[in-house]
């Protein structure tokens, strides 16, 4: 897996002022780098990470994913919102078993995979429960989970 950030300008436009939050910021990330964007607050980390995903457009510039140039959200790209961002209708086990559904992973194989996932984050025991009954880290493990239960051949975590 390789990701490329080329070039990538972002600005706003909003009441008149022109905010530049980007400008030409380029980078790869190879296979099994853990990467991390560290900057003031302010600075264009979550616009950055935003674009990579997929949920917003660059003003210039591109990103490759192996080579193949992103233009939507897609599942081989993970996402762990700052907000976390659980659906709040859903239990534990609904939130992390929803983007295997998406994906279309048969049934029996999205249990397992739910069991696995719910082990290592070491929720067993909550996963009936609806994200507003559990704790901070409880729900930062499963948005974690949630975000690696597709197998993304890449996640980004913001925040
Ligand atoms: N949708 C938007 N419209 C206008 N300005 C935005 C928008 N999103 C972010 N910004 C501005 O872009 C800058 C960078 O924001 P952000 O990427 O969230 O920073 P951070 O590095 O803290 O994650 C800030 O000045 C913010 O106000
Ligand atoms: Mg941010």
């Amino acid at each position: 897996m390789e990701l490329k950030v080329e070039k990538i300008s972002k600005v706003f436009h909003s009441n008149g002022n022109i905010n530049t939050v980007l400008k030409e910021v380029s980078f790869t990330i190879r296979e099994g780098q853990f990467v991390t964007l560290l900057g003031p607050s302010g600075c264009g980390k979550t616009t950055l990470l935003t674009i990579i995903a997929g949920f917003q457009k660059a003003s210039g510039g591109r990103i490759l994913l192996n080579d193949q140039v992103v233009q939507k959200p897609g599942s081989d790209r993970g996402f762990v919102f700052q907000d976390y961002a659980l659906f709040p209708w859903m239990t534990v086990r609904e939130n992390i078993l929803f983007p295997m559904k998406q994906k279309g992973v048969p049934k029996k194989e999205r249990e397992e995979r739910m069991e696995e996932l719910l082990a290592m984050a070491r929720l067993e025991g909550v996963e009936r429960l609806y994200p507003s009954q559990l704790s901070g880290g409880m729900k930062q493990r499963a948005a974690f989970i949630r975000a690696l239960a597709g197998r993304p051949a890449g996640s980004a975590v913001d925040g």
